[in-house]
């Protein structure tokens, strides 16, 4: 019998009385890979922050190597070697990737930092991870598959026993995903405990010894990932049968609504050229870098082309910035929720109207028909919220995501570009926002659908642009789309590049 490296007994959180973790009992053996799956708010973060000392729990133990914790914050958990690698970045945008891996634990010379010593350290973890990353990059410049990286390598910067993930490949794609499989199982085979976070049900059963499932803050099993499979595991953590997962595609007609000919921007894009019809949704694959979200970001403005021509209902149209967009009816959802996507400081509706405000106005703010639009969403994508006063910052990582799509959707868009809609959703929200989508699409809505998972751009689409460095390498019809076929003009062994 492997020995336990933590144990936590009959643990229990309230946040205002709500209690959001139930009597949580389980053993966690040293060397293992622990799972924790669940449903968008179901208190996987919340567990593991009692774990890493940022919470303290309302009822409970928990003994590490023996020892019962009586001190809850992060400085004690990680001197006994408890590091969080965390659902959202915590970065220091100002400052440089360095910087930020050793914050607060900065190498020294007599009383000067030793910043040779940090960047070659620095050289050493983000060489396990990421070859790209130099040091001295600064983390405003870097995507945020990278900032993810660096999140990773500011924990492995500590010596820990017990390292945990939450949510660490929503952002990563294939290769990159690899790479933390690889570093996961050396970890382990130096005796490394991680418990690990993630809604993608396949890699879970890849990587993890054992999963527990957390419905509703209640634990509800713990298997073998060998007894389990991914349809159990699903159906495990909604306490339902789910329905079939993608809806039955929409046929687009054949009128055009956006078209993109021969756009450039100066190192990302280069000669972009497709067209979108009405009621379609086109996907748009690619690995990491393939400069999709670039694209997206040039047709709403955010970036300025330097070559090229865009057209709306066949009239060229000059789209300067965002706001030039949602007049040509155009809707962005942002990968990158935290930066761009909602303001953690307001509320839901203050997030949901915000781009939308315009149609609630007529001298004054109409609040009533504001909070209605809230509710609506909140019932359709089953956002889970103490209150709809609750600012965005107590919500779990999932539903963030669900305002931020909410908030996107509400200037009801001609033609919408989803980037990456569903990371870090749990598998019913994906199946509500996929329905979502297509009946967007029956009503005509040309969408713009950004994914790094190729089953949902299978699932889903009738066409997809393969991009690779800025280019296009393929557009494949229905018939020519596998997985297979993607990935080869993914990677450029197929297509001109
Ligand atoms: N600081 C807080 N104050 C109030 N409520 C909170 C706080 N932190 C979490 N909650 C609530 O506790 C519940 C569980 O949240 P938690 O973040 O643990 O979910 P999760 O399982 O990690 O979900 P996700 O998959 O979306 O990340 C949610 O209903 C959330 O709104
Ligand atoms: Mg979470």
């Amino acid at each position: 019998m492997a020995e336990p490296i933590l144990q936590i007994k009959g643990i229990s959180k309230e946040f205002s009385k709500v209690r959001v973790l139930n009597n949580i009992r389980v053993d966690i053996e040293r060397g293992e890979i622990f799972g924790i799956i669940g449903e968008n708010g179901a208190g996987k973060s919340t567990l593991i922050k009692i774990i890493s000392g940022i919470y303290v729990p309302t009822e409970g133990e928990l003994y590490f190597e023996d020892k019962k914790i009586t001190d809850f914050n992060p400085q004690t958990a990680r001197e006994l070697g408890i590091n969080l690698i965390p659902q959202e970045f915590n970065l220091i945008n100002e400052l440089n990737v360095f910087e930020n891996i050793f914050l607060g634990k900065e190498y020294q010379k007599s009383i000067l930092l030793d910043k040779k010593k940090m960047i070659k350290k620095a050289e050493d973890l983000l060489s396990m991870l990421q070859k790209e990353i130099k040091p001295t990059d600064k983390i405003q410049d870097l995507s945020v598959a990278k900032k993810q990286m660096i999140e990773i390598a500011k924990a492995l910067a500590y010596e820990s026993k017990l390292l945990i993930m939450d949510e660490p490949t929503t952002v990563l794609t294939g290769s990159e995903i690899e790479l933390l499989f690889k570093l996961m199982n050396r970890l382990k085979k130096k005796g490394v405990t991680i418990i690990y976070i993630s809604h993608k049900l396949k890699e879970v059963r890849e990587i993890c010894d054992r999963v527990m499932v957390l419905r509703d803050g209640e634990q509800i099993e713990i298997e073998d990932t060998q007894n389990i499979d991914e349809h159990k595991m699903a159906t495990s953590m909604v306490g339902r049968e789910l329905s079939q997962v993608f809806p039955e595609k929409n046929q687009p007609s054949q009128e055009t609504v956006l078209k993109v000919e021969n756009l450039s921007v100066r190192g990302l894009l280069d000669d972009i050229s497709f067209d979108l019809k009405k009621g379609e949704i086109l996907g748009f694959a690619g690995l990491v870098g393939a400069g999709r979200t670039e694209l997206a970001e040039t047709l709403i403005g955010i970036r300025k082309k330097e070559s090229g021509k865009i057209f709306i209902h066949g009239k060229e149209v000059h789209i300067k910035n965002p706001t030039d967009a949602v007049k040509h009816n155009l809707a962005y959802l942002s990968e990158d929720r935290q930066g761009t996507g909602i303001i953690t400081s307001f509320d839901m509706t203050g997030n949901i109207t915000l781009n939308s405000l315009r149609d609630y106005c007529k001298v004054l703010i109409n609040h009533k028909k504001e909070r209605e639009t809230t509710k609506k969403y909140v019932e359709s994508f089953n956002i889970k919220a103490a209150s709809l006063k609750t600012k965005l910052e107590f919500f779990s990582g999932g539903n963030q995501q669900k305002v931020s799509l909410a908030k996107s959707l509400d200037t009801q868009p001609e033609i919408f570009i989803v980037d990456e809609p569903t990371r870090g959703i749990d598998v019913n929200a994906k199946r509500e926002i996929y329905h979502f989508l297509k009946q967007l699409a029956s009503n005509g809505i040309a969408c713009i659908f950004i994914s790094s998972e190729l089953e949902e751009i299978l699932g889903m689409c009738t066409r997809v642009v393969v991009m690779r460095e800025g280019h296009i390498t393929g557009i494949l019809d229905e018939d020519e789309m596998t997985e297979k076929e993607i990935m080869l003009y993914a990677t450029g062994l197929k297509g001109v590049a």
